[in-house]
């Protein structure tokens, strides 16, 4: 039977120093396999202790209940620093608050409706793009998955296309800062004890200084602008406009570019992690593709889509929201215990990590019937039903929920529909993938596919 590509899992006990090496190859194939059937895992080393959470009422007391005592610890700030300033993603507290106040407006389900042209637009721009790769040959899919999710992003935030000269600087860039340091690395997740002195490469920081230069030109421009009456009505408006109903204050251009740089980075690599393995999915299961093809052409038809639409494509939806279950883009979070906690029994000391994990939680075999198959339509079964209530956070959960969650459950299936309605996706032999956690989940050595045109 056909099974979804899983990394293997570790044996049960390593060294330390194994564990490190594994972990700096790939952060999935360096847990052990009964974590997919633990409620909770306990890691001492002698540096740290380290608490994986997967028992639902666990994840609900971090992220849900009392999120305030379970921080974003200062070694991620130290390590997204360069890149992302002081962004709503790193930031704590207060400052935290503030920002979501006047950001999340711009996100909500009403705004959706605003935005859905430019993301339409960007849709038919990267199906437009792979016409010309669409003759068999072999793609690696993920390149042209993340420049249609750049371009959403692009065409939504600034009403710019990816071909626009600073959008096509700033995604390349992002792309050489990956090379330099994959934002998720070793330092962020696996805490060093304070005296190790942390140094970013050189090359992270050119890049990083190269990408904030870039977003400063845009935003500087946007600002000038707004005072001027005549900027266009997107999302950066949107959120340098609106004021903090708390304090009436807004974001001057410094802190917009550290938002900007963190819904790039958030926005980009997410999406298009999670299409790359949709799609790879699909020509997985054949009859999985020709229902969403079939959906795809009654409900888009010539094209002309309207907003509403988007509530019909319901296959293309599932299959998105399994593969989100299969291949969470983000597949770890880590947060810091304040002070003091019981965790199932076990006292937890101040500083300690808790680590809540997408991909087990969302494979646990405890919760989910068949975890590791590729199923869309578990969803209308009560199991399904229940692992969707309880065991499904590929957006996170609580107040510190994805800013992008409504925005990326549109843009995924729609972006998911047109491709299929275009082009028939096919394996490439001898060229499976293999799921690693870099910055986000994806394939080991790329994700390949054959494209043809679907008549
Ligand atoms: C399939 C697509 C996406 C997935 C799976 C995803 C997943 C996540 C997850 C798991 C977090 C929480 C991380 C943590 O707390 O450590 C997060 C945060 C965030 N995401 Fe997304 N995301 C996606 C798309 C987007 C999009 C399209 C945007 C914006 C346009 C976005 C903006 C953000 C921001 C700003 C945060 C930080 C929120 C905060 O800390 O308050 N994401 N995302």
């Amino acid at each position: 039977m056909t099974r979804p590509p899983k990394p293997p899992a570790r044996p049960r006990k390593v060294s330390l120093r194994r564990y490190a090496k594994l972990f700096r190859q790939d952060v999935l194939s360096a847990q052990p396999d009964h974590l997919y059937r633990a409620w909770m895992a306990e890691f001492r080393t002698p540096f740290f202790r380290s608490y994986m959470c997967n028992d639902p009422a666990l994840v609900d007391l971090v992220l849900k209940e009392r999120p305030d005592d379970f921080p974003k610890s200062d070694r991620i700030r130290e390590g997204l620093a360069p890149l992302l300033g002081n962004s709503v993603f790193v930031t704590n507290g207060e400052t935290w608050k503030r920002q979501r106040r006047i950001i999340d407006p711009a996100f909500e389900g009403g705004r959706l409706k605003d935005t859905f042209p430019a993301m339409l637009a960007a849709g038919q721009a990267a199906v437009d793009r792979l016409r010309a790769r669409a003759d068999g040959a072999p793609v690696e899919i993920e390149e042209e998955t993340s420049a249609a999710a750049a371009d959403v992003i692009f065409r939504t935030l600034f009403s710019i296309p990816i071909e626009h000269a600073v959008a096509r600087e700033v995604f390349a860039a992002f792309k050489a800062h990956q090379r330099a340091q994959p934002v998720l690395n070793l330092g962020v997740l696996l805490p060093l004890p304070r005296w190790v002195p942390r140094f970013h490469r050189r090359e992270t920081k050119r890049t990083a200084r190269k990408i904030r230069a870039l977003i400063t030109q845009i935003t500087a421009a946007r600002m000038a602008e707004i005072e001027a009456g005549s900027a266009p009505d997107d999302l950066a408006t949107k959120i340098m406009t609106t004021a903090d109903p708390l304090t009436g204050e807004t974001f001057d251009t410094a802190e917009m570019v550290d938002q900007v740089a963190i819904f790039f980075l958030a926005g980009h690599e997410t999406s298009a992690s999670a299409l790359a393995w949709a799609l790879y999915l699909l020509a997985l299961y054949p009859d999985w593709q020709a229902r969403v093809a079939e959906e795809a052409a009654r409900e888009i038809g010539d094209g002309a889509i309207a907003f509403s639409t988007l509530k019909r494509l319901r296959v293309a939806r599932d299959v998105f929201r399994e593969t989100l279950r299969l291949y969470p883009p983000v597949p770890m979070m880590v947060r810091e215990a304040a002070q003091c906690e019981h965790f199932r029994g076990r006292a937890v000391k101040p500083g300690s990590q808790v680590v809540l994990s997408p991909w087990h939680q969302q494979r646990h075999e405890r919760i989910w019937e068949r975890p590791d198959e590729f199923d869309p339509g578990r969803f209308e079964t009560e199991n399904g039903r229940q692992g969707l209530r309880s065991a499904y956070m590929p957006f996170s959960a609580g107040p510190r929920v994805c800013t992008g969650a409504g925005f990326a459950m549109a843009e995924g299936p729609l972006l998911l529909a047109l491709l299929v309605r275009a082009f028939r996706f096919e394996l490439v032999a001898g060229r499976p993938a293999m799921p690693v956690a870099h910055l986000t989940v994806r394939g080991k050595d790329g994700i390949w596919l054959r494209l043809t045109p679907r008549g």
